[in-house]
């Protein structure tokens, strides 16, 4: 069932579930009202009969003119004896008449309701003194409250139906206009699906202040988002394969150098070698890198977190990293104890990021410093070398960004180092800032949050 149909039939159902309470309540209340004032009415003229003194006398019974006065329409009077002898009466409906003889000895009313056809009963106990010697008995047939309230109840069934009439249009013109925009929204992203675009929505939905509106808005800014991701990963293919296309190239074009003169020419092969070597080394370090990048694409979030020892580690790393460079890597913590939450692997890799372009990009002694502000951890990475120009600063976590092609394709560099960095910091739900100054050098600095027992 559509959400349409829903709509229309729970709303319908509700006003007819409102409407018939209404309806049923006012009918009873109109026919108990009618009902009592015309027990009222029955009520007066017995006691009109009683004010006369003839009546507390049983010999007079047998009069006509006893109970004459009182014929009118649709009536009976009579007088019933102890023994259920009807002694006298007098009815102008035969209905009337039919209504079982009873002797009571006390006030009662009844109310007849013959298919539709409604006769009221009064019976009043007849005393001589304090003896019961009879009783009266009036009956009136409610011709015209019979009659009306038929009348009634034909109405408020037509009243009903019309009103579920009205419900049910009003309910197919209402939902038209609910509906609308979802079945817009509906179709726009089948269009998407369908054509593998990124169409938007007209601005017609999204400028509504409605739900539907911010529906309209949410699905706007995730077509967006998938927009830039889709061309993100093209710039990402493209960059990737020139790259892996770049040292293939260089490997070939030595290979069939070496097929051809390498056999005569030792100094030739003795390059055409180097040359290989150093590409093929640059290609395992790119497909690492990338392949690094994937799979931290692909980790889960804060699974294997755990209290990491940020001293201990960057000591660790920049001893290594002093050892196999020869140069000097100088680390400076304010407390021993910096513990943060994270996955050692992951941080280690950040260090070394950090520390290999450093010693890569200067000469200098490379100082690192580590504190602690508030919740995070502040790790302080700082050369005096080369710098970088203000420029290029923006760019720097960008895939494949390097900031002089040429000149760090003899260092090495696949330009991945600083987009695995700041990928591995987000995970952390760290920062990381570079400031530079060309000619002077560069600070970068992370900031990690601490793990609890050490904040
Ligand atoms: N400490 C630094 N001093 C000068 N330039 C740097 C420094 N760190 C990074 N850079 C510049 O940023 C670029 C990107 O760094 P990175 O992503 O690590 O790639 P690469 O593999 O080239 O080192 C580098 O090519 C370099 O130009
Ligand atoms: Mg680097």
């Amino acid at each position: 069932m559509s959400l349409r149909t829903r709509l229309i039939l729970l709303s319908s159902l509700w006003i007819l579930l409102i409407v018939v309470v209404f309806n049923v309540s006012l009918y009873f209340y109109i026919s108990a009202s009618t009902t009592l004032n015309e027990t009222k009415l029955l009520w007066k003229k017995a006691q009109i009969i009683l004010r006369n003194p003839e009546i507390h006398d049983s010999s007079n019974w047998t009069k006509p003119e006893l109970l004459e006065d009182f014929k009118e329409p649709d009536m009976m009077v009579r007088i019933i004896a102890p023994n259920r002898d009807v002694v006298a009466g007098i009815s102008t409906h035969v209905q009337l008449s039919g209504y079982p003889v009873v002797f009571r000895s006390n006030y009662y009313t009844d109310m007849v309701n013959d298919f539709g056809f409604r006769m009221l009963f009064l019976q009043v106990p007849i005393y001589d003194d304090d003896r019961q010697i009879g009783q009266l008995e009036l009956g009136k047939a409610l011709n015209v409250v019979s009659e009306w309230m038929k009348q009634l109840g034909t109405g408020l069934v037509i009243a009903t139906g019309g009103v579920l009439a009205f419900a049910l249009i009003s309910g197919l013109v209402y939902t038209q206009i609910i509906i609308r925009p979802i079945r817009e929204l509906l179709e726009s992203m089948k269009a998407v699906r369908r054509n593998r675009t990124f169409v938007t929505l007209s601005p017609k939905i999204t400028s509504q202040k409605d739900e539907l509106g911010k529906l309209g808005q949410t699905f706007n800014e995730m077509i967006e988002a998938l927009r830039e991701h889709d061309e993100k990963q093209k710039q990402f293919v493209a960059d990737a394969s020139h790259e892996l296309r770049t040292p293939l190239t260089v490997i070939e074009s030595y290979t069939s150098l070496l097929r051809r003169w390498g056999a005569n020419d030792p100094a030739l092969r003795e390059e055409a070698l180097q040359a290989i070597q150093a590409e093929t080394s640059r290609l395992k370090g790119l497909i690492q890198a990338l392949l690094r990048l994937a799979e931290l694409e692909r980790m889960e979030a804060e699974i294997s977190f755990q209290p990491v020892e940020a001293v201990a580690l960057m000591r660790e790393t920049a001893g290594r990293l002093s050892v196999a460079f020869e140069r000097d890597l100088v680390v400076d913590a304010a407390d021993e104890r910096i513990v943060c939450w994270g996955e050692p692997e992951p941080l280690k890799q950040l260090f070394v990021i950090v520390l290999d372009n450093a010693v890569k990009y200067s000469r200098r002694p490379v100082r690192i410093r580590l504190s602690r502000e508030r919740s995070e951890a502040v790790i302080v990475v700082k050369d005096e070398g080369i710098g970088i120009p203000e420029a290029d600063i923006p760019h720097l976590f960008e895939r494949f960004y390097r900031v002089d092609k040429m000149r760090h394709r003899s260092s090495g560099g696949t330009g991945l180092g600083l987009s695995i960095a700041k990928q591995i910091v987000e995970r952390h739900n760290g920062s990381i800032r570079i400031r530079s100054r060309e000619t002077r050098g560069t600070e970068v600095e992370i900031r990690l949050p601490l793990a609890e027992e050490s904040s």
